[in-house]
């Protein structure tokens, strides 16, 4: 065994030092290639500017690899610069310098985005009372990337529902969320609103933000509802006890008429009758 391993332990570290001062690869391959920005967020259908740039002093083959429309708007021997215009797809562009006969590229994403430019918020009903159900539904049409977007239900300031979407085309859809709520009192001081939130961070871009108009949402309230109830029922009762009342003053003061003038009959019979017995 030790004498096997001699050869590796007396050749090898000088052999790898041979090779890495002649090898012919190694010398070349140390330039870079650099693209700014690293990933591109652009709107549907707009332009953007990249800048490829290499560590290379004399690159001989230089360009970006594209099928976007590009144009040239500046060039050094160490950098390029180019707009790309009309994106209307997702893709990847290459930034590529060749030098000393080999080539490297630096691949840029390009993120197409349609911003959501409209955020629609329904409350269904708009007029509910207290501890009734009501429906609220916010929607965003045409809006990508989907899983970049939250849409943020609010009453006032405070959020009541979230959601995040999870989006399996690039292409541009219709974000809809609709919120089931139980009509509180308070519910009526408040605004609703819908917030939401591309949020392109994450691949390179900013936070576009987009509100709906605020909407109200009546509250009706049941208590003044059983006090009205309570004011009419007492209104009835003393209403049919004065009719009664009436009716029964009627009644009692014809009766007593009827027997009054009937005694008055009796006694001018009675006195009739007497005058003639004397006579
Ligand atoms: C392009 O990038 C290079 C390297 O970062 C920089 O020196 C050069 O000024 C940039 N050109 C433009 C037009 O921004
Ligand atoms: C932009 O691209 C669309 C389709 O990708 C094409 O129909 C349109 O003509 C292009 N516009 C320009 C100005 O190049
Ligand atoms: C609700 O929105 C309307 C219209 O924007 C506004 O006039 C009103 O002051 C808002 N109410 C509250 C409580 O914020």
């Amino acid at each position: 065994m030790p004498f096997e391993m001699s050869p590796f332990c007396c050749w090898g570290l000088p052999a790898a030092l041979l090779a890495l001062l002649f090898c012919p690869g190694s010398g070349e391959a140390a330039f870079e290639v650099y693209a700014s920005p690293e990933q591109l967020v652009v709107k549907h259908g707009a332009s953007s500017e990249i800048n490829c740039s290499t560590s290379c002093l004399q690159p001989t083959i230089s360009g970006l690899e594209t099928t976007l429309s590009k144009t040239l708007l500046d060039k050094q021997p160490q950098w390029e610069r180019y707009r790309v215009s009309n994106v209307s797809n997702s893709t990847v562009v290459y930034c590529h310098f060749t030098c000393s006969g080999k080539q490297m590229l630096r691949n840029v994403s390009v993120t197409v985005f349609h911003p959501p430019e409209q955020v629609l918020l329904k409350l269904q009903p708009t007029w509910v009372t207290v501890g009734n159900a009501f429906t609220i539904e916010c929607s965003v049409p045409a809006v990508a990337p989907l899983e970049n977007l939250t849409l943020t239900l609010l009453r006032g300031q405070e959020p009541l529902h979230m959601h995040t979407f999870v989006g399996a085309t690039a292409a541009p859809q219709e974000a809809r969320i609709t919120h089931n709520s139980t009509a509180h009192k308070e519910d009526g001081r408040h605004n609703f609103s819908c917030r939401a939130e591309l949020d392109l961070r994450p691949r390179g871009g900013g936070l576009i933000r987009r509100t709906s108009e605020p909407q109200v949402l009546e509250i009706h309230e049941p208590m003044p509802d059983n006090q009205m109830v309570i004011i009419i029922a007492v209104v009835s009762v003393l209403l049919l006890l004065f009719v009664a009342s009436v009716l029964l003053c009627f009644v009692f003061g014809q009766q007593w008429h009827q027997r009054r003038r009937g005694n008055y009959g009796v006694q001018a019979a009675w006195r009739r009758l007497r005058r003639s017995y004397r006579a």
